[in-house]
């Protein structure tokens, strides 16, 4: 039986077909308070999307343990093999607004949430272990490309390729973006990855520095570039599709978590022998120096009843770690750790923690009190917090961390034409079988054809520095393009 209708405030709705009119034809009566009610909720339906990663799709699942990591972290989620935490993730898309296609070569969004018996730990990662630029200054530079241009309201290869051929740093992220791996198939098919290194922090209070790995289960499966194409006309929703779809069939999708794990000596030797700093974003670290250890599986099997309330209102945060984990120097992480709840705060509002979704699923006491929406707002509990008071004290983020050495005095550091762009772009780029070089050098081809030729030349120049096959290759491609650049 179909559920009688209420106003918000539960009261039984006479009619929810005709308004209530003086006479037949009208004019309406500013009483029916039920039409007031129902017009001015839909005018405020709408809040701000995500200013980046505004696609996207959710999921809840279940985290298990299945390595003993204990004596890297004191993080209790892994005390023991076994141990399971509730999970919720979000994918995304970067660049494109809300209604954009899933299909667009673009880096996915890959936002892991575990509900730990600690307060919730989130993972916001990407499907690419590095990022197009190293210091979290320029991001809202180089996001500005991805958007549209502010007079034609398009979107613009002449911006990215402004920007990316004046920051090199950023060849490594642009290479596997134009290869296949820029166009996924789904969310289920691609691999995540926390990117920056985080640090993890023993019971004896040692800290090892880590990067996050999630191997798929399903195994990587991407679009042919005019699949994307087609399907962003045919399909918009593909990704949004295919995992709600194979969730609700019961086909569970799975991914192995991994660790690289290296202590401060590690690093410095491993730094002082290739050059590359351990903490810049632009660069991964080899699995050949820092091997793949097993953790645990991710699990996603369960679909939100809600997509407004559980998967746009989601508001996850690289700030967000739990005792026995810590961030690391990395100046894009750094500056992340800023930009996630403030962006929340003034797209959901102060209170987005008391949200279902954001809550944390263990006990939790804070002396942050009122602000619009106030659900969980503690009750009886004392308001202020004294180091005498017997109430909660202070013992979470940053306890037991040993202290970090800095090097060097405060200042902005300039380390462009110092710092090796290249190498590893150069070595994605040679790890490719022969017809995914070939894609590369098409995908590529096809925005760099609308660009200027001055632009084109500089970008050319990174891509021979990287390795002069992959500058030759893309010369190549625009000459069967018609713009036959020397
Ligand atoms: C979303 C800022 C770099 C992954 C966002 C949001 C902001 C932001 C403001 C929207 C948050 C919200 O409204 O809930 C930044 C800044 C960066 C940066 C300032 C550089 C300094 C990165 C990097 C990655 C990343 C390097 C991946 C390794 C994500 C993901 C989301 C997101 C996955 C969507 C989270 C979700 O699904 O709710 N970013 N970002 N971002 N960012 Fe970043």
């Amino acid at each position: 039986m179909s559920k009688p209708i209420t106003t918000a405030s539960g009261i039984p709705v006479a009619d929810n077909q005709n308004s209530a009119s003086a006479g037949v034809r009208g004019p309406l009566l500013l009483q029916d308070f039920h039409l007031i009610e129902k017009l001015q909720h839909f005018n405020r339906e709408r809040i701000p999307e995500r200013v980046v990663h505004a696609k996207g799709s959710g999921a809840y699942g279940i985290f298990t343990v299945t390595h003993d990591i204990s004596r890297y972290t004191k993080a209790k989620l892994f005390a023991a093999v076994g141990k399971q935490a509730e999970t919720f993730v979000r994918f995304s898309t970067v660049g494109g607004e809300k209604g954009s296609a899933d299909t667009e070569r673009d880096p996915r969004g890959f936002a892991l949430r575990v509900y730990t018996e600690e307060g919730n730990w989130d993972l916001v990662g990407n499907n690419t272990p590095m990022f197009f630029i190293k210091d979290g200054i320029k991001f809202p530079d180089f996001i500005h490309t991805q958007k549209r241009d502010p007079q034609t309201n398009l979107k613009s290869a002449t911006m990215m390729f402004d920007f990316w051929s004046k920051a090199p740093e950023s060849l490594h992220q642009v290479t596997m973006l134009f290869s296949d791996r820029g166009t996924p198939d789904g969310y289920r098919h691609m691999d995540g990855f926390g990117s920056h290194t985080f640090s993890l922090i023993n019971a004896a209070g040692e800290r090892v520095y880590v990067k996050w790995h999630l191997k798929t289960q399903q195994g990587i499966r991407n679009l042919a570039a005019a699949d994307a194409v087609r399907l962003a006309g045919e399909d918009p929703d593909y990704a949004q599709r295919d995992l709600f779809g194979a969730i609700e069939r019961g086909e569970f999708p799975r991914w192995d978590v991994k660790l690289q794990v290296a202590t401060e000596e590690q690093l410095a030797e491993w730094e002082a022998r290739t050059g590359w700093n351990p903490f810049d974003l632009t660069k991964v670290w080899p699995h050949k120096d820092f091997p793949l250890i097993p953790v645990g599986v991710l699990e996603l099997n369960r679909n939100p009843l809600n997509y407004h309330a559980e998967v746009e209102q989601a508001a996850l945060s690289p700030a967000n770690v739990v005792p026995g984990m810590g961030y690391s120097p990395d100046k894009m992480l750094q500056a992340r750790l800023f930009a996630y709840h403030d962006a929340q705060l003034y797209r959901l509002g102060t209170n987005h923690q008391h949200l279902p979704v954001n809550a944390p699923r263990c006990p939790f006491h804070n002396q942050q009190r009122d602000g619009a929406m106030a659900i969980a707002n503690g009750g009886a509990e004392q308001n202020y917090h004294t180091v005498e008071a017997g109430g909660s004290q202070p013992q979470g983020l940053g306890h037991g961390e040993p202290a970090l050495a800095l090097h060097g005095g405060a200042g902005r550091y300039d380390g462009r034409g110092q710092e090796d762009d290249y190498t590893q772009a150069g070595n994605l780029f040679r790890l490719l079988p022969e017809q995914e070089k070939q894609n590369l050098f098409a995908n590529l081809a096809g925005p760099m054809s609308q660009i200027s030729d001055e632009i084109i030349n500089r970008q050319l120049g990174h891509f021979d520095k990287a390795d002069p096959a992959y500058g030759a290759g893309v010369r190549a491609a625009l000459k069967a393009r018609g713009r036959n650049i020397g």
